[in-house]
């Protein structure tokens, strides 16, 4: 008999994803791998992160890393951060979307991640992931910590939107186009937010990934899901009082994006090493791709 393939194990009214993508956010490597602050362990807990991420299946179509990649801009840390997710984009046969936050130095990501020239121009994208399309927009500014998008940026990007692609867009980008509600980080965020809804606004963009802020919040824009992964760095610890957040070496996290024809699902992926069950095996799930639906519904459903 055949070994069960994946569509054996679709069992619901959805169809299953057309695309796979990884979300992660603010590695902020530092040169020579000196921990961040004198306190967090970033290359540990991003390849901590990594690791988990070889796991994922099936393979993604893109490892989308959604800014300050680096803390300071080094180039030695654009070396580190490459050589260490360059191997693992090779062995799981996948793209990877560089995405400049404000942590970042154009010049330096540029030459170190990219071998283009260091110049101070904006590091955008786009690519065609079999039909899904995804769009790199850089919201950084140069020598400041908040976001913005200039006028050069927004109509390259209208251009690039005035013809839908078959499975539609995502925008990966820094400073999400949303609201925090820690004091003080409205300083911080994306300026130009009401152009960029226009430009966006019923076009084929389905989902907007973006990072900046350490934690994990989701929100819609112009009509348009917005996913904020969290950091593999240090994360905000959120469950305090607003004014008494900081930040804690605990809750690293990355997002798997499942891109389906009638829904983009964005799940939390906690970086832990927390013992697991072993309930659902393969064993379990060749087994139940034997049965008939209605045996299924019996055998899962059923309450005892
Ligand atoms: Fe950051
Ligand atoms: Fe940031």
């Amino acid at each position: 008999m055949p070994a069960p393939s994946d569509s054996d194990f679709v069992f619901g009214r959805h169809e299953p994803a057309s695309h796979v993508i990884i979300h992660v956010s603010d590695p902020h490597f530092l040169a020579d791998g000196v921990r961040l602050g004198g306190r967090y362990d970033v290359e540990e807990n991003f390849a901590r992160t990594l690791e988990a991420i070889r796991a994922v299946h099936p393979h993604p179509s893109a490892i989308v890393i959604t800014g300050d990649l680096t803390d300071l801009g080094e180039p030695d840390a654009y070396r580190r951060l490459r050589l260490a997710v360059e191997p693992v984009a090779e062995e799981l046969g996948t793209v990877i979307v560089w995405v400049a936050g404000n942590h970042d130095d154009r010049p330096a990501l540029r030459e170190g991640l990219l071998d283009l020239p260091p110049t101070q121009d904006p590091v955008t994208g786009v690519w065609d992931l079999d039909g899904l399309r995804l769009v790199a927009l850089d919201t950084s500014v140069p020598g400041w910590h908040h976001g913005d998008l200039d006028a050069g940026q927004l109509s390259w990007l209208a251009e690039v939107l005035s013809e839908p692609a078959p499975h539609g867009t995502l925008l990966a980008m820094h400073h999400p186009p949303l609201p925090s509600h820690l004091p003080l980080f409205d300083i911080l965020e994306l300026r130009h937010q009401d152009e960029l809804a226009e430009i966006i606004r019923d076009t084929d963009v389905r989902g907007i990934l973006a990072g900046h802020l350490h934690y994990s919040s989701h929100g819609t824009f112009a009509g348009v899901p917005v996913s904020v992964s969290s950091a593999t760095c240090y994360t905000m610890n959120v469950a305090r009082p607003a004014a008494d957040v900081n930040g804690m070496d605990a809750a690293q996290a990355f997002q798997i994006v499942h891109v389906r024809p009638d829904t983009i699902t964005h799940t939390v992926v906690p970086v832990t090493d927390a013992p697991t069950g072993d309930h659902f095996s393969a064993a379990w799930l060749e087994k139940m791709a034997l049965l008939s639906p209605d045996e299924r519904l019996e055998a899962f459903s059923r309450k005892r």
